[in-house]
């Protein structure tokens, strides 16, 4: 299999990291989940009390030299885990708080900049499965397959809910409801990059068709392409 870049952007819980990951696993390509790392991000900033917005390019610039985001593969879940300075906060970044905090972290004009750099330096020279906002249109505008996702967002709050409830999370599908909005309207309303679909990107909307059924479809182009 040529190794090529596939850029999957979309709206939040439209399941692009479940189609990303399997779309990976059968092309043997390296999946990166790029919202995993301003999460990385917001988680460290929010512990560490930076007052970000105030800062210069240089000085943010600085301050990310010293944040080290990996993802490493669990053997036992099966599944790619996110490292912070060598610290698994995988749970973490996925947490309410971060959620609530990452929408205003990526709306940083520095970060994204460094962000951006860091997700094409991560790519070089393999297949790679990314996901986003901003891939298909920014990071990478030549990717050979581009994905743009969305589902009604009602289907979408009812999706993210069960998944946190089945983690513990004591949330609200009306905070769920409300996050996602949130995310949704800063997503594509923000200066930096918003979230928008590349012109030549394929539309799915995955409100009514299974992951299987999404995963056909996309390697289907994935191979037509190829
Ligand atoms: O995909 P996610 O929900 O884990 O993303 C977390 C946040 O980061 C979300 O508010 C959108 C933002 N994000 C972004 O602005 N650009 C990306 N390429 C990925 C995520």
């Amino acid at each position: 299999m040529k190794s090529i870049t596939i850029a999957i952007d979309g709206y939040s819980s439209c399941g692009k990291s479940t189609l990303a990951k399997a779309l990976a696993k059968e092309l043997g390509f390296t999946y990166i989940d790029s919202g995993a790392m301003y999460r990385a991000v917001s988680l460290y900033i929010k512990r560490s009390k930076i007052p970000i917005d105030e800062l210069s390019s240089k000085e943010v610039k600085e301050i990310l030299a010293d944040v080290q985001i990996e993802f490493k593969w669990n053997r036992e879940t099966m599944l790619s885990e996110t490292f912070l300075n060598g610290e698994n906060v995988e749970n973490e970044i996925r947490g309410k708080e971060v959620s609530d905090s990452v929408s205003k972290i990526a709306q940083n004009k520095n970060i994204r900049t460094i962000l951006v750099e860091r997700q094409r330096e991560m790519s070089k020279g393999r297949g790679v499965v990314m996901d986003g906002r901003d891939i298909g249109t920014k990071v990478f505008p030549k990717a050979e397959v581009k994905i743009f996702m969305t589902a009604e967002p009602a289907i979408r709050a009812e999706r993210r809910y069960s998944e946190l409830k089945a983690k513990g999370d004591t949330i609200t599908l009306e905070e769920v409801i409300e996050n996602i909005r949130l995310r949704d309207y800063n997503d594509s309303t923000r200066k930096e990059n918003p979230l928008r679909k590349a012109e030549d990107a394929i539309e799915i909307d995955n409100s009514f068709i299974g992951q299987e059924e999404q995963l056909g479809m996309v390697l289907k182009i994935v191979h037509e392409k190829i």
